[in-house]
């Protein structure tokens, strides 16, 4: 009885308390929150942890300079990729003479800022030093010298990154392999030696293979799809593929895409789009930016929509430092902030599309 009698009260009120507690839910909880406070909203990154993702942006050294840029980034984003400073030619700029300090400098960034950091890129034809490629090579050498770079950069950063895209832009867009100083020198085997190498170095961290125009469902994702299964089958360390998603408004959207990413999903892979920008011949009108986010909303969509779909980054997150003019004349304004670091409509359609509750898979 006596119990009963001193429990009782107890009850009554815990209850009124989790009542309580359950009606102020509804109108001081985080969403109702961020609301009242504007400019305290959810961040991308805030939203896409709510669904298992990250949201990221690439960056690059000369820009951490820029205060307001690093503040944005470090604030919205909660992954980073660095956009050049992991590239063999910064990272071995003369053979055998190792230097990480831009790859450091970004990667110290993100982790003051609790940000995890995708390893971008260990084998590329492009951006290569010119001791490479500026002399002939026999097989055992130019496999000693992979071997190395990739080894020792892996090494180099176990434990603070969370991926290695290890081959990028492997194939053309016949789905033939690229005709690269790797292929002719190697043969094909080199992906699946990088895949090994680069896992002997890092157990743990995840090994991608990253191409651009392998959105859409065509012979350049089909020739991935093919080589993931063979890798798969023999047991090669692979476990994602990044579609680089550089998308242009004039070729039109790939509407394949989440199927897509869902048929390399069913091979038990990550995938990630990991370099996302949606450009436009310029000047930019409401209409482009209208349909620019639509293409912005649309891709969040299909990544969310595949289980394995593991995060988005953006190749940057404001068009004053896209690459896109330096290397598309006459296109730009890729990317969801503009020169002025002020949110697009693709910012906002990005929110939209995040804030959406989960879909069936
Ligand atoms: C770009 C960088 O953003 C530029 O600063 C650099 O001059 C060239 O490379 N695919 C990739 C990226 O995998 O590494 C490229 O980055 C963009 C295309």
């Amino acid at each position: 009885m006596r119990t009963t009698s001193t429990t009782a009260p107890r009850l009554v009120l815990a209850g009124a308390l989790a009542a309580a507690l359950l009606l102020g839910g509804a109108t001081t909880g985080p969403a109702a929150r961020a609301a009242e406070r504007p400019g305290q909203e959810h961040t991308l990154a805030d939203l896409a942890q709510r669904h298992g993702r990250y949201f990221g942006s690439a960056t690059d050294n000369p820009e951490l300079a820029d205060e307001p840029y690093t503040a944005l980034l470090g604030r919205e984003f909660d992954q980073i990729t660095p956009g050049n400073g992991m590239k063999w030619y910064a990272t071995e700029p003369r053979q055998g003479v190792f230097d990480f300090s831009q790859g450091d400098e970004i990667v110290n960034l993100a982790r003051s800022k609790g940000q995890k950091v995708r390893g971008h890129t260990l084998v590329w034809h492009s951006q290569l030093p010119d001791w490479l490629t500026g002399r002939e090579w026999t097989a055992p050498e130019l496999r000693a010298v992979l071997k190395k770079h990739i080894q020792t950069q892996v090494r180099h950063y176990r434990g603070k990154v969370f991926a290695w895209d290890v081959v990028n832009e492997a194939f053309n867009e016949d789905g033939t392999y690229r005709d690269t100083v790797f292929l002719r020198t190697l043969g094909p085997g080199y992906i699946a030696d990088a895949l090994r190498w680069a896992h002997q170095a890092d157990p743990h961290v995840r090994l991608y293979l990253n191409d651009y125009n392998i959105e859409a469902t065509g012979p350049k994702s089909d020739a991935y799809h093919e080589l993931a299964k063979q890798l798969k089958a023999r047991h090669v360390p692979l476990h994602g593929i990044g579609f680089q998603t550089h998308l242009a408004l004039q070729y039109g959207y790939p509407a394949t895409l989440e199927d897509n990413l869902r048929r390399f999903s069913r091979l038990g892979l990550d995938t990630a789009l990991t370099e996302v920008d949606v450009r436009m011949q310029l000047p930019a009108t409401e209409e482009k930016l209208a349909e620019q986010a639509r293409w912005y909303r649309s891709l969040t969509e299909a990544c969310l929509a595949v289980r394995r779909c593991v995060g988005i980054t953006l190749w940057d997150y404001t068009d004053k430092y896209s690459w896109i003019p330096a290397f598309f004349p006459g296109e730009g304004a890729a990317l969801p902030w503009d020169e002025a670091l002020r949110p697009k409509p693709a910012y906002h359609a990005l929110r939209e599309a995040l804030q959406t509750p989960r879909r069936g898979r």
